[in-house]
């Protein structure tokens, strides 16, 4: 499949897909607490979905049965929501996506319930950081691969994370998941060339110890062989015609969080 490129107009849908997912993600994360269950959480992510006029970019793709994917400790991603009750400690990475007027937004988030290991929490800011990292360093006229390398070297200065190597980012547009494949490690340099109007979600998955998974028997559910906890963060993002990056599912459009790295977020979007 050709990388599907953008006009500004198309950025504009892709942002209201953009901004009911992060607006889904911040009503669970806020909802998310012990004694819930990750059923209810998609019950509201649902009702958010309704109430926007958007519909789910998961419910049905390959036969998924819900609107959210719930992954709680050495679960890493695709974990289907269920009716266990959140426990005080638990890891629980949200992953949720949205369809506006035909185009997609994807993003995810980890946090913990009530009191965790700081362990756990530093795989969390590990996994968020190094997200951030990567699209910090998608510039115009440079590599897809200049992203992966960014992810890779910072989760590596922080510990002896696994970083999932069978799954990793994507394209995303009037499909969820489009050309190209974004890997979480690798050499600068590589790989198609960025340009204005490229949208990508980018979503490193890190475990505490072994980078290899399984899947469950439900057929969706990956987890750690080691049954260490897992951590997934994503947002989806574009490359404007200023030539300055946009986050479009980041309810402020990535400005604290790339303005820290000394990027500037592009102001044709809002
Ligand atoms: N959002 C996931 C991704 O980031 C895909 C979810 S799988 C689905 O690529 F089946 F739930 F849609
Ligand atoms: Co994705």
């Amino acid at each position: 499949m050709a990388i599907q490129i953008k006009s500004l107009e198309d950025l504009q849908k892709m942002r209201k897909a953009g901004i009911v997912v992060g607006r889904a993600l911040l009503l669970m994360k806020e909802a998310a607490r012990v004694g819930v269950t990750t059923l209810e959480l998609d019950a509201i992510a649902a009702k958010h979905l309704a109430e926007s006029g958007a519909t789910s970019s998961f419910l049905g793709y390959h036969g998924y049965p819900n609107v959210l994917c719930a992954s709680v400790n050495h679960e890493i991603v695709h974990g289907i929501p269920n009716e266990r009750p959140l426990q005080e400690g638990d890891v629980l990475s949200l992953d949720f996506g949205a369809i506006v007027d035909g185009w997609h937004g994807d993003s995810a988030i980890s946090f913990g319930i009530g009191v965790i290991d700081p362990a756990d929490q530093k795989l969390m800011d590990t996994c968020d950081e190094s997200m951030w990292r990567g699209i910090a360093a998608a510039k115009v006229g440079g590599h897809l691969t200049d992203i992966s390398e960014a992810i890779q070297l910072y989760i590596e200065s922080q510990g002896s994370y696994g970083i999932l190597r069978e799954y990793g980012g994507h394209g995303i547009g009037t499909e969820m998941h489009q050309d190209p494949h974004v890997l979480n490690f690798g050499k600068a340099g590589f790989g198609p060339e960025l340009k204005v109007g490229l949208a990508l979600a980018i979503e490193p998955m890190i475990t505490r110890g072994s980078a290899t998974t399984k899947v469950l028997s439900d057929d969706w559910t990956v987890v750690s062989i080691d049954k260490t906890n897992g951590a997934h963060f994503e947002q989806s993002f574009a490359l404007l015609p200023d030539g300055k990056p946009f986050v479009l599912t980041s309810l402020d459009g990535g400005k604290e969080r790339l303005g820290r790295l000394g990027v500037e977020i592009s102001d044709l979007l809002k």
